[in-house]
């Protein structure tokens, strides 16, 4: 059908449009064209372990723990994303957390989800979760449900640090909403469970007659399956992907790809907002592209990541994003290369809104 001359197009009367004026509506045809620019495009982009090294000893050098502004108290170096003000995308943000010898990171809460991977821990390092200590050893993944008390406390005499996942921009900004928040009255949480509970109690037995969900008290009563406090330690994940990689093919994309599941179903996501795995890489992948956006941080080995014509070279600890709708694949530099990969996927699915394809190299 042929298109009509726009000069031709019947307008609006001076009356309706001052109507509308009025009442604060506009006609579709004038507002559509502006959904879906709130924010300016996610870019490919990396941050290289060299350079958050570097600045996050110079803040760790300048401030203490306790000269932090009241509110979250946590000292973090934030990658930010171009186009972004406060994170590497709109859905996950990622920071790398510091505690030196003898500080504690003090209690408190919130609504959003949140997790730590450990980059260099030992067993003196400790998040207590939930009421219970958990060891921060290296490559050690912690969960920190929601509106479960939390600190970090190193007993240890080295600077502790690690990756902190949490899903505040889409909480904050995609979904202008709020981070229910709260301070514990106690820079530490009373220890009231013994080391190994939580991990303990989701594995093949489990308390009999209870249905076992957590129990998350406060402004999250109601949610059926919640995150647990958890800790999927390394040595258990490395031995599942080197079994996997000994027995199966790899997934054309993603590698050899273990999922870190809730514990509670034993299934996919973590969390009702994030999906985390363990990707070993032994050869290039296939290319594909997603509507979610991926959060990787390197676990070990280098490599390259190749996202519509863009080439991220990264190696052992960088931080990359690749972002919705870009074909991408993984090319490891020598045989194997580890990546923690991080995924806004399950809103997507939970709005029946995933898509994925293949795509050209
Ligand atoms: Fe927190
Ligand atoms: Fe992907």
């Amino acid at each position: 059908m042929a298109q009509q001359d726009p000069e031709e197009r019947i307008e609006l009367t001076s009356e309706t449009r001052r109507l509308l004026e009025e009442t604060d509506l506009r006609p579709l045809w004038e507002v559509e064209d502006t959904m879906g620019h709130v924010y300016d495009d996610l870019e490919a982009d990396i941050w290289k372990w060299g350079d958050i090294k570097q600045a996050i000893d110079h803040v760790e050098r300048d401030m203490p723990i306790e000269e932090l502004p009241p509110g979250f108290q946590r000292r973090v170096a934030v990658p930010i994303n171009t186009g972004m003000q406060n994170a590497i995308s709109n859905t996950i943000y990622v920071g790398v957390q510091t505690v030196s010898p003898g500080e504690t990171a003090p209690s408190h809460r919130h609504g959003a989800n949140a997790l730590r991977f450990t980059i260099d821990g030992s067993e003196d390092m400790k998040t207590v979760v939930a009421g219970e200590e958990f060891p921060m050893e290296n490559n050690d993944l912690i969960t920190t449900p929601q509106w479960e008390w939390h600190d970090h406390v190193n007993d240890s005499d080295e600077t502790a640090m690690w990756l902190d996942v949490l899903d505040l921009p889409l909480i904050l900004d995609s979904l202008n909403s709020t981070n229910v928040f709260e301070n514990h009255e106690l820079e530490r949480q009373p220890v009231t469970k013994t080391q190994g509970y939580w991990d303990s109690q989701y594995g093949h037995a489990r308390p009999a007659g209870e249905s076992n969900d957590g129990g998350i008290p406060g402004p999250f009563e109601g949610i059926r399956e919640p995150t647990p406090p958890y800790r999927f330690g390394w040595t258990e994940i490395l031995e599942t992907l080197r079994q996997r990689a000994e027995n199966n093919n790899p997934d054309p994309y993603d590698g050899y790809s273990m999922a870190y599941v809730n514990p509670t179903t034993g299934q996919e996501p973590l969390f009702p907002t994030m999906s985390f795995r363990a990707q070993l890489l032994t050869e290039a992948t296939e290319a594909h592209f997603h509507n979610a956006t991926e959060v990787f941080f390197v676990i070990e080995g280098k490599g390259t990541t190749h996202v519509d014509g863009e080439t991220l070279e990264w190696d052992q600890w960088d931080i990359f994003v690749v972002p919705p709708d870009k074909p991408h694949h993984h090319d490891p530099e020598n045989d194997e290369a580890i990546l923690l990969g991080m995924t806004d996927r399950p809103v997507f699915e939970a709005f029946n809104f995933y898509a994925e394809s293949a795509a050209d190299q």
